[in-house]
């Protein structure tokens, strides 16, 4: 099987979901197979029906579309399918498909029964959008050579391949590219638990001592997300190794999270200063999005896809119809005294 990884990132926070450069050697950390993979139990129940029901039938397997917040194992999701079903995989990304003809080469190039991945799928420009349609439900597309009164249109069959696209924002697809889906899939955040035994068996790979209590430490702050787990493992692994014996215990982890300022549940200074500005801007709330996003010079999707699925989780911020609102427990976490949601004077 062969697959090569294209990363995406954007902000430079050891928190943050997204890829970050140091991540680049994550790849050995990937769980190659269903048994290896920790966690999205659901997700892998079903899966492992739909891929034992095709294999057994020796067809390729229904197009499936994964969907959650980013940095929770939608690739590496996607890398095991591969593995499972024995195909190789091609990946590429929404913004990565700048003309037509990179999406039919990419097409063409296929073998019976591969994998074509397709990283934030949201971002694929709509126009290019037809040529799925006719590829995913009958395996053919429609070239048009040429233009005007001399053009031609050849009619090309393509190998019998799944489609897997992945996305933070599955609200913003087409209803023809959702609906054009066999399997859809959302992938959830993890429980401390989960990344508990995610952390361990890095440290195993990475041959870093660790004890139980220290996995469980850099587990509970870490946002729910696998990378971001791995990504402190790594820099709780450097304090281990130059200020004690190399072992990583609890007190070890809690003094490099805490130096690193992620704090006992795993928030960063960003998401304390998205709750800090909703308190002290909007006396709790409720803000709506943009107007949130332009006080604290982020992008709303940013604030919507990255910060807010962990904050929302852990009940710091709901949402209403009227926009976001910080929770008491948010104003007890960040030791502000709480004096009651308020309207804000005219
Ligand atoms: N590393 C990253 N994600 C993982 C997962 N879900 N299971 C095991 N190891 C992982």
């Amino acid at each position: 099987m062969s697959i090569s990884f294209s990363d995406n990132d954007n902000d430079e926070v050891i928190t943050r979901a997204s890829s970050l450069p140091e991540d680049t050697n994550e790849g050995s950390l990937r769980p190659r197979s269903l048994t290896e993979y920790i966690g999205q139990e659901k997700a892998k129940g079903n899966l492992e029906i739909f891929i034992n029901a095709a294999k057994m039938r020796g067809e390729s397997l229904d197009h499936v579309l994964l969907h959650g917040p980013p940095g929770l194992g939608k690739t590496t999701l996607a890398a095991v399918i591969a593995h499972e079903m024995g195909v190789n995989m091609r990946i590429t990304s929404g913004p990565a498909i700048e003309k037509p003809g990179d999406l039919v080469a990419m097409l063409t190039n296929l073998n019976e029964g591969d994998i074509l991945f397709v990283d934030e799928i949201h971002r694929l420009n709509r126009a290019y959008e037809e040529i799925l349609y006719p590829a995913m439900e009958d395996f053919a597309i429609d070239i048009i050579l040429g233009k005007g009164p001399s053009a031609n249109s050849i009619h090309l069959e393509l190998p019998h391949f799944t489609l897997i696209g992945a996305t933070t924002r599955s609200g913003q697809l087409t209803a023809p590219l959702r609906d054009r889906f066999g399997v859809t899939l959302r992938l959830e955040l993890y429980t401390p638990e989960e990344l508990k035994r995610i952390v361990t068996r890095s440290a195993g790979i990475l041959g870093v001592d660790i004890e139980a209590e220290g996995a469980y430490e850099i587990a509970s702050r870490s946002r729910g997300t696998p990378r971001i787990a791995n990504r402190l493992l790594r820099r709780v692994r450097d304090f281990a190794q130059v200020r004690s014996d190399g072992v990583i215990t609890r007190e070890v982890a809690d003094a490099a999270l805490s130096s690193l300022e992620v704090d006992k549940l795993g928030l960063d200074s960003l998401d304390r200063r998205m709750l800090r500005s909703i308190i002290e801007f909007y006396h709790g709330g409720p803000v709506g999005l943009d107007t949130l996003a332009a006080t604290i010079n982020e992008e709303a999707v940013t604030l919507e896809d990255v910060y807010e699925p962990y904050l929302l989780q852990m009940g710091f911020l709901t949402r209403t119809p009227r926009g976001r609102c910080v929770t008491k427990k948010a104003y007890a976490h960040l030791g502000i005294a709480y004096i009651g949601q308020q309207e804000i004077p005219l």
